[in-house]
């Protein structure tokens, strides 16, 4: 893993938005897994920014809630719309989200398995956390080999997920997520997190033991992952001062 601590949530943006930037340019028809909440908001704003080609970009997002149509303002769906897609030169045709009306739930997980494969597997999966250490919708038990599938949300996320409800019950208990095992085929995972209420969950996944309960731990065992923290995410790790050597000491062929 490599860590990348800035002082702000726009620094440490900045990085991940020039790292998939430098995809985009290297292979202008990449496969991009993307996130959504307030994590990627930033990142999103950045890459708007940078005026990129879009045009042969795929899409897949990690998640959706059960129950909600693709209208509603607060699917998954409607949030990507609003806050990228609509932004930049990409083709509706190439963006897939998981449909929280769908009839047939196992069979439209498996689809959306079949989909990423034959898309050529994702290039770049960008990541928020959970407080509980969920990546994408696995919540704490779930299966490190899990595949895309329903899930059912713990009352922390469903509480942390209010805000953007209006009120608790309002947030719906299941969701579709890529699973764990998914995300781990990714061939780059890009993890961010801001703010002290993400610093337990960091410092578990990063230094702790690899464990479904805390589902981003798993993200060790991945051979290319970058994790850009703001220093109040990056407050609970004990090798601060290493990853910051680090990253001001990449050879120069490493840097962006
Ligand atoms: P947040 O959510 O970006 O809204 O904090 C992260 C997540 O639940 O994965």
């Amino acid at each position: 893993m490599e860590i990348i601590i800035q002082p702000t949530a726009e620094t440490a943006t900045n990085v991940a938005a020039r790292i998939i930037a430098h995809l985009l340019r290297e292979k202008p028809d990449a496969v991009l897994g993307l996130a959504t909440g307030s994590t990627p908001l930033l990142l999103y704003r950045q890459l708007i920014a940078m005026k990129l080609d879009w045009r042969k970009v795929t899409t897949f997002n990690l998640d959706e809630y059960v129950g909600l149509a693709s209208t509603h303002p607060q699917s998954y769906h409607g949030f990507m719309w609003e806050n990228l897609f609509q932004h930049v030169n990409i083709s509706k045709r190439n963006v897939n989200i998981p449909d929280g009306l769908t009839k047939d739930v196992p069979k439209f997980c498996a689809k959306y398995e079949k989909q990423i494969c034959a898309a050529g597997g994702i290039d770049l999966q960008v990541l928020g956390i959970g407080t509980d250490g969920h990546i994408g919708f696995n919540e704490p038990t779930s299966s490190l080999a899990s595949r895309t599938r329903i899930k059912t949300l713990t009352p922390q996320t469903r509480k942390d997920n209010a805000r953007f409800f209006g009120s608790e019950a309002q947030v719906p208990h299941h969701c579709i997520t890529m699973g764990i095992g998914t995300i781990m085929e990714a061939r780059q995972n890009l993890l961010l997190a801001f703010g002290k209420n993400k610093a337990r969950a960091i410092a578990e996944a990063v230094e702790g033991p690899v464990t479904a309960m805390n589902p981003a731990s798993v993200l060790q065992q991945h051979p290319h992952v970058t994790v850009c923290l703001d220093e109040a995410a990056a407050s609970e790790l004990k090798l601060t001062q290493y990853y910051h050597w680090v990253y001001d000491n990449k050879p120069a062929w490493q840097q962006l």
